[in-house]
């Protein structure tokens, strides 16, 4: 039975083609959480797309003399692109969105139509400065340094008639609710600090110096505003205003957009005021996460690290990668990103611990009882525990998911892979082993790691769904055994199942080697 529904998105991506460790980040994260509530029963509406319109793209697609549909088209689809890395990456999305898809064009132009029926959106002239890459308007006081606050670029004066949203009515409102839907709290600090203290200002909403864009249907000489046009997103891919889709009522309000922190007053302001505006219900949660970082600064190529997610996935596995992500940085927080932390990351828990952990285990169950346990088993107060952190596992992973803190949610998983480890070396089977007698006792021992280790593979199946599923065949557990549900406490696993060796899962990587080869590849 459903637990209910779950709707969670990424933002949508500019299809600009090159995708770094950083844009791959945020979809992991949503994807984890996505699997995460699916395997607890939970009806998930995942959605993610492509932000396709806007100044940028019409001049790219100039220089490249393609037309923009062409351009975005070519982006979308082109090896590498982020059809083929949401695929590489094992993002399960449950729909995908682009602006330009027809009956997200037909919705915009209704949802604009609506603001301004309603007097929300008016005509006026636009005086003011312009960044052209974030097609963003900024004013004086929000600059930094005479530079877009946001890119560090610089800014244009433009001045053209144009219509205008009424932000600032839904000052208030915004600032009474802000507390309750953004997380963390220091960016709620920041919002209201940088923009609702000083004072909400009506936003200019559509552009006549460029054409690629959706018109406005009744002033077509006007394109609606690249972000009334993307944020809207999240609602049309359910069926607001369209024909396409009907899960409106079933998926809104949202459970939780994640987006990166420069587009968080976009996510947390704009959007709210849009959607009183519409009488639509707000968000449940936006989470503004932390930008990966290279040498304490923005991705960019030529910086001597590997920062192409194709790259260090085909060649570190996609699941090591989307553990690493989680496990390394904190969610709501920068981090800066190094190859040297990926290969020590993957080694110390992948290969070390968890990897360890799984072949020792299945060798010996192998090696002493040809692969199958006998049911007679000897307890002993040395199991206790490790039994109890396995049992009491579920509690801390729920609390620590159920606030998006990833990383402590894994942390407690591997505290168990070590303690596990670590009764390895407490119990000495290998010493067990010499005596026929004492094959009771072994038994325990290894019954205690193979439901250690089915519990944690269990929690692990989100962050690493190929591994995990590797994990539970090599210890004999499938079907019913492999479900969340099928964890109640500890000892859910049959005696009797029969484990198979294989390949080592995470084989352990030599450091300076890595870092040499993938100097070469920097920058490519
Ligand atoms: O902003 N570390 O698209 P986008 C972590 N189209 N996250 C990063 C990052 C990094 N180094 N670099 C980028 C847009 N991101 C708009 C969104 S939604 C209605 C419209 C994140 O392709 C960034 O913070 O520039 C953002 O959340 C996402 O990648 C998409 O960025």
């Amino acid at each position: 039975m459903s637990k209910g529904t779950f709707y969670i998105t990424t933002p949508i991506y500019y299809s600009s083609g090159d995708l770094h460790i950083g844009h791959t980040y945020c979809s992991v994260a949503v994807d984890v959480m996505a699997r995460y509530k699916r395997m607890q029963g939970y009806d998930v509406m995942f959605l993610t797309g492509t932000d396709e319109h806007g100044l940028s793209v019409e001049k790219s697609a100039i220089s490249a003399g393609v037309s923009p549909k062409e351009f975005v088209d070519n982006l979308l689809y082109k090896d590498g692109g982020i059809m083929s890395l949401w695929k590489l990456m094992n993002i399960s999305y449950d729909r995908f969105i682009r602006t330009t898809d027809d009956y997200h064009v037909t919705s915009i132009q209704k949802i604009f139509r609506a603001l301004y029926d309603k007097g929300d959106i008016y005509k006026g002239t636009y005086k003011g400065l312009y960044c052209v890459p974030c097609e963003s308007f900024w004013t004086q006081s929000q600059l930094s340094d005479g530079n877009c606050p946001d890119c560090g670029r610089g800014v244009e004066y433009a001045e053209e008639e144009a219509y205008f949203f009424r932000q600032s009515k839904y000052a208030d409102q915004i600032t009474e609710l802000i507390g309750g839907y953004l997380e963390p709290a220091s960016r709620v600090n920041e919002m209201m600090n940088n923009f609702l203290k000083p004072g909400l200002e009506d936003i200019c909403v559509t552009r006549t110096s460029f054409k690629w864009g959706i018109p406005v249907d009744f002033d077509p000489e006007h394109v609606i505003y690249v972000w009334i046009d993307a944020l809207s997103n999240y609602i049309t891919a359910l069926g607001y205003q369209n024909e396409k889709y009907d899960d409106f009522d079933k998926y809104w309000p949202c459970d939780v957009h994640f987006v990166g922190k420069e587009i968080v007053r976009l996510h947390s302001i704009l959007w709210q005021a849009m959607l009183l505006a519409l009488d639509l219900p707000l968000p449940k949660k936006v989470f503004g996460h932390g930008w990966l970082l290279l040498d304490g600064d923005k991705m960019s190529k030529s910086k001597g690290n590997v920062q192409d997610p194709i790259i260090l996935a085909e060649r570190y596995g996609v699941d090591a990668l989307r553990y690493f992500l989680l496990r390394e940085y904190t969610f709501g927080t920068d981090g800066n990103f190094t190859n040297e932390l990926l290969i020590n990351r993957i080694n110390a828990d992948l290969a070390n611990d968890l990897g360890n952990l799984v072949s020792r285990t299945v060798a010996m169950a192998d090696k002493y009882f040809d692969g199958t346990l006998p049911a007679e088993q000897e307890a002993k107060a040395a199991d206790d525990e490790l039994i109890s952190m396995a049992a009491g596992l579920g509690d801390v992973f729920e609390a620590n998911m159920d606030k998006y803190a990833y990383q402590d949610a894994l942390i407690a998983v591997f505290k168990v892979t070590s303690r596990a480890n670590k009764y390895i070396d407490e119990t000495t089977p290998w010493v067990l082993a010499k005596d026929d007698s004492n094959n009771a006792r072994l038994a325990a021992v290894l019954y205690n790691l193979l439901e250690t280790i089915r519990i944690c593979a269990i929690y692990l199946t989100p962050f690493m769904p190929h591994s995990c599923s590797i994990i539970l065949t090599q210890i004999g557990a499938s079907g019913d055994l492999t479900k969340y549900d099928s964890i109640q406490g500890f000892g859910g696993l049959p005696s009797n199942l029969t484990v198979s060796k294989g390949d080592v899962i995470f084989p352990r990587l030599d450091l300076q080697k890595e870092l040499a080869e993938l100097a070469g590849l920097a920058g490519k």
